[in-house]
């Protein structure tokens, strides 16, 4: 049985994508294979973020009832399982996502662990992706905007029932402005599984539509990711340990 892991945020772009995608690379790394969703159902990018081509069969595909929801799954060069959104505006048309809990169901046995990378605030699509899921990872960004929209997410979570597991802070530049650990820690009353620092190397590997793990694994938001992986499987973190995808892609950019 799969465990189905949303990330959430009350505020837009505090960093869900980015994490997911190199957080999902980093689980199915370590043993734990990972089906990553893209939950944004009106404003789907998990693909840009992993440089997925135009796929046949989409999210919107299986909530029309076009489609199984296997055929939708797509395996990155890196082993990790991801079922891409459509991004045609044709492809919003019929959505039901009513349908999403019981297709997530069918991954049961492909997967450890299904992320969801959720849509940002409290809409529709948003409720959804925390309504399916068994435990809920909230992310945020330093600042009082994110933090306190966090904390309405938290709320909602905990009200749904769900298992909120902590906070993943992303962005951190360590500088006076920003709020503390402790302060995020009280403000939100959960524990900080992370914190990612802010990093140019991540808006070069969007750039280059790979995961920043991947494009350059030892840059500092790479190491703080692949840290809270092996703290989220409860492995020690170790500094080797590049797979074949990773050899190939050292190679390449040689
Ligand atoms: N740790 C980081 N360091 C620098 N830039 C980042 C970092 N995390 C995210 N970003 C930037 O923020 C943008 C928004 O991140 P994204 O993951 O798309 O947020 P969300 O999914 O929450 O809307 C990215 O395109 C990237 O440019
Ligand atoms: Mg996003």
């Amino acid at each position: 049985m799969a465990r189905v892991v949303t990330l959430v945020s009350g505020k837009g772009g505090v960093g869900k994508t980015t994490i997911s995608s190199n957080l999902g690379v980093i689980l199915n790394s370590l043993g734990k294979k990972t089906i990553i969703v893209d939950g944004n159902i009106t404003t789907p990018n998990l693909s840009f973020h992993l440089g997925v081509p135009l796929y046949p069969v989409t999210l919107h595909d299986v909530l029309k009832g076009k489609a199984n929801i296997k055929d939708a799954l797509y395996i990155h060069p890196s082993g990790l399982g991801l079922i891409p959104g459509g991004i045609g505006i044709d492809d919003l048309e019929d959505i039901d996502l009513s349908k999403l809990p019981n297709s997530l169901r069918k991954l049961d046995n492909d997967a450890d662990i299904i992320l969801l990378d959720g849509a940002a605030g409290l809409g529709k699509e948003a409720l959804k992706s925390i309504e399916v899921a068994d435990d809920v990872i909230i992310i945020t960004n330093p600042d009082l905007p994110s933090v306190t929209e966090a904390l309405k997410v938290k709320k909602i979570s905990e009200e749904y029932g769900k298992n909120v597991v902590g906070v993943i802070v992303n962005r951190v530049k360590r500088n006076k402005a920003e709020l503390t650990s402790e302060e995020i820690e009280n403000m939100l009353e959960l524990p900080i599984l992370g914190k990612i620092p802010e990093d140019p190397t991540v808006i070069k590997s969007i750039h280059m539509k790979m995961p920043v793990v991947n494009f350059s694994p030892y840059s500092p938001s790479s190491m703080a990711i692949r840290k809270l992986g092996a703290d989220l499987v409860g492995e020690e973190f170790r500094m080797g340990g590049v797979g074949f995808f990773q050899k190939l892609i050292n190679w390449l950019r040689k």
